[in-house]
């Protein structure tokens, strides 16, 4: 079967009210175990950002806890966001998402994608949300 991807919107993290600055430290990468997940909420309880980081080796991968599916969070239990074959899953109708796009590949909503989150690991191995580039200047 093929898949049509349509990719996750890279923006529109940023427009929740309590996205965290880039820059923001999220601890140490090693802290989420290899091919597992942890949850970072940011912002009051009523209505936190929040997002998840899976690791595999020295990759780390970030996205909104949204599902495309149904726009609910993914796990039913804390920080459970992946399965035994090392994909992400939705606890609630138990779509599969690929590690490293978001793109979902088997389930609900084949083809649409979570929405990533840039984050990058520092030499100290600290996980942070990434830096963004600033827009190029217009041209004169
Ligand atoms: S809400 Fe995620 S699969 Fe339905």
């Amino acid at each position: 079967m093929t898949i049509r991807a349509t990719p996750g919107d890279p923006t529109v993290w940023r427009r929740h009210p309590h996205a965290p600055p880039p820059g923001s430290a999220l601890g140490r990468a090693d802290a989420i175990p290899d091919g597992q997940g942890r949850e970072f909420r940011f912002g009051p309880d009523h209505d936190p950002f929040r997002m998840f980081v899976v690791r595999r080796g020295a990759d780390c991968f970030g996205y909104l806890n949204v599902c495309p599916h149904f726009s609910l969070p993914l796990n039913y239990r804390p920080d459970q966001f992946t399965t035994r074959d090392g994909e992400i899953l939705c606890s609630m109708h138990f779509a599969v998402f690929r590690f490293d796009d978001g793109v979902c590949i088997d389930g609900a909503c084949p083809g649409r994608a979570l929405d990533p989150v840039p984050v990058d690991v520092t030499p100290d191995g600290t996980l942070r949300i990434a830096e963004i580039p600033a827009p190029p200047l217009p041209a004169r």
